[in-house]
């Protein structure tokens, strides 16, 4: 395993301290700081295709929605009915007809997000129904990928920060890719969010842990650390022939794809954004997972798979098999989280000693230490006090 990143001899190889991976107190501050402010992937432009479409995304206590309008144009609100708040589509995904109506008392909204009707309008005083529509969520289309930002927050657009990718994702024209049922995941974790990105953040776990990557890739890894809030990971194809037999196949299988680069067509490249994204692009196809919090200490991974819209019978199989890999890699990924996450609160924890094949985990806990200071000292603050102290920190830094 290589690593192409030349690293300062002298960083802290500790880590985030273990109450980090289990405080409420934090977990709110998390979700004020982190979820609501960044940029949150919800689905490709494909997988609502038909007008009246829509996808539903639920994080840190807010609600959205995105739908594809009788016009063609795709939106995002607050799932949030004006009347008295409750959710105006119920399922994660479904089509609309002309309107979504609100399952509690009928109110109407246009595809638009206007309000078009009022159940008993008589019972209610005037109103112009021009302020009662559903309320807007920001939203950014990059390249196909629906993005959505509940509040404003530091980073930029998507597309400049994910702007120094752009030649090495352009071949894969990640717009015209089609959502697929094929390895999707939607799995809840006993875990704290960052445990996570933890596992994911290093590829020093790839040779021991994962048997099948290992034969696929391991001897031609690396990660990059994050820059700026984004991230590369690179897997070349290994030469020699392995014991797996989804490896085996798969290798021999892939056909070429010709709109790829020479060198593309025998790499998995994973580019992670923060706070919780990862796109993974393949030769024969894109995937993308993601962790959604639930609390400090639950979180859900989810990830699904597109396909190339020329998909022929052996790039299928090829899809096939990546995600086999893929599905194995996921199983032996998730015990790992669920292990390092109960070990923060042993109390033989120590915190944790990284190698410089595990710079990436420290550049991520940076990332985080700079938004939410807090996570930085060695003691849990004292019981109501997270916030303040936070602010204090941020202050004294400023
Ligand atoms: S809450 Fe939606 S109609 Fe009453
Ligand atoms: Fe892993």
């Amino acid at each position: 395993m290589t690593t192409s990143i030349a690293i300062p001899e002298d960083w802290d190889r500790s880590g985030l301290p273990g109450w980090t991976y289990f405080s409420e107190e934090l977990f709110e501050l998390e979700c004020e700081t982190i979820f609501k402010t960044h940029w949150q992937f919800v689905c490709h432009v494909n997988e609502i295709a038909k007008n009246g479409a829509y996808v539903t995304y639920d994080i840190a206590g807010e609600r959205a929605l995105v739908i594809r309008g009788q016009d063609g144009k795709v939106r995002a609100f607050h799932n949030l009915c004006r009347h008295r708040g409750s959710r105006v589509v119920s399922e994660e995904r479904g089509q609309c007809n002309k309107a979504m109506i609100c399952p509690y008392h009928g109110w109407a909204y246009n595809l638009d997000g206007s309000l078009r009707g009022i159940a008993n309008k008589d019972t209610f005083p005037p109103m112009q129904a021009e302020k009662w529509g559903l309320k807007e969520v920001e939203m950014e289309i990059w390249n196909g990928l629906i993005f959505i930002r509940f509040l404003a927050g530091p980073q930029n657009s998507v597309a400049s920060i994910l702007a120094r990718f752009d030649a090495e994702i352009a071949p894969y024209d990640l717009e015209s890719m089609l959502p697929t049922d094929s390895n999707s995941m939607h799995d809840t974790l006993p875990v704290n969010w960052k445990s996570v990105r933890d596992v994911d953040n290093e590829g020093y776990h790839v040779r021991q842990a994962h048997p099948g990557l290992h034969e696929l890739y391991g001897n031609g890894y690396f990660d990059e650390p994050f820059v700026d809030g984004t991230s590369r990971s690179v897997g070349t194809f290994n030469e020699a022939h392995g014991n797996s037999w989804s490896v085996r196949k798969y290798r021999d299988l892939l056909p070429k794809n010709p709109d790829l680069p020479e060198a593309q067509n025998c790499q998995w490249i994973y580019f992670g954004m923060f706070p919780n994204l990862v796109l993974g692009l393949y030769p024969d196809s894109i995937i993308f997972y993601q962790d959604i919090p639930q609390s400090a200490t639950e979180t859900i991974q989810r990830g699904m798979c597109y396909r190339r819209s020329d998909e022929d019978r052996q790039m299928k199989v090829a899809r096939y098999l990546s995600g086999r890999i893929d599905r194995d890699t996921a199983d032996e990924d998730q015990m790992l989280m669920v292990w390092s996450c109960e070990a923060t609160k042993s109390s033989a924890y120590d915190g944790v000693l990284f190698s410089d094949l595990e710079y990436g985990v420290k550049t991520y806990h940076d990332h985080l230490r700079n938004l939410l200071p807090v996570m930085g000292r060695p003691e849990r603050p004292l019981q109501g006090q997270m916030a303040e102290d936070n602010h204090g920190l941020l202050k004294k830094g400023a």
